[in-house]
């Protein structure tokens, strides 16, 4: 399938097709996905919990994230890719944040970057795509300030921060983004930012707007840390994995593997190797 493009993604949400998308973080992934048609990948900050194993996204560098970029982007050439702004990258000032978008496209080929926040990143906003790049928004529970947040819970549930989410929502559209991601905020809220706002709004987690992302470590049943409420498990690979080790531990112990079948057998008579 051809590349998807801004103009597309503007197309889908004109006429209701939804977009599907998956964070990935490695080549075998974002090949699996790209073969499976998926609309757009995420190399999500979420790399540090679900491939790095921290507690949260705080650790995650840019290197991390250019590195797991460039995998994904060799694994899914035809696939519009977004790069996730670690923590740190964009929080000291616009020039900052201008600079590391720009390594993201440069040092990794991606199509465009997500930042968390609403309001407050209204000026990155506006830097970012002043420089020519994407930028989709990202609101509601924001993992990287989750310690503001009092843990990853979720978010405008009540009138007053439901009402917050919506000016931020506008706010983020207004600085120029080409998108908006909402996680974990419920779907009347959702609902309401999406037929409100021009650009399309995707959610992770907040029920139906213009398009829909998991984690691919969640929905593969990979992250066993913990599971959020929103996630649907579509596979166990863990079992799969976990069980495979098992077997293969099981017929090494009992010399079942290797058999005749796995090895390089000499290529000249036997006599002559017996002389060694
Ligand atoms: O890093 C990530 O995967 C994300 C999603 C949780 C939205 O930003
Ligand atoms: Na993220």
């Amino acid at each position: 399938a051809k590349k998807k493009s801004i103009l597309d993604l503007m197309r889908m949400k004109k006429e209701g097709e939804q977009v599907a998308w998956i964070t990935a973080y490695d080549f075998p992934t974002a090949s699996f996905a790209e073969q499976a048609g998926m609309d757009m990948i995420l190399v999500g900050d979420s790399l540090g919990m679900v491939v790095l194993g921290y507690k949260g996204t705080i650790p995650v560098t840019m290197e991390d994230c250019i590195s797991h970029c460039q995998a994904v982007r060799r694994g899914a050439p035809n696939t519009w890719i977004i790069g996730d702004m670690p923590f740190g990258s964009y929080q000291v000032n616009d020039q900052q944040a201008v600079e590391n978008a720009v390594r993201f496209l440069k040092e990794a080929d991606v199509d465009c970057i997500k930042l968390e926040g609403g309001e407050r990143v209204k000026s990155r906003i506006r830097a970012i795509t002043d420089a020519g790049i994407p930028v989709m928004g990202h609101i509601g529970l924001t993992p990287q300030s989750s310690g503001q947040l009092g843990g990853f819970k979720a978010q405008g549930r009540h009138v007053n921060s439901a009402r917050a989410l919506i000016k931020d929502a506008l706010e983020v559209q207004e600085a120029g983004a080409f998108s908006l991601l909402v996680e974990a905020v419920p779907p009347e809220v959702t609902a309401f930012i999406a037929k409100k706002l021009d650009i399309p709004v995707y959610s992770i987690g907040a029920g139906a707007c213009d398009g829909q992302l998991l984690i691919s470590g969640d929905m593969l049943g990979k992250f066993q840390a913990f599971t959020p409420k929103f996630v649907k498990k579509y596979a166990n690979v863990a079992e799969i994995e976990v069980n495979a080790f098992k077997e293969y531990i099981n017929e090494v112990k009992n010399g079942q593997f290797p058999t005749d079948d796995h090895v390089y057998h000499v290529l000249e008579s036997m006599d002559e190797f017996e002389k060694l």
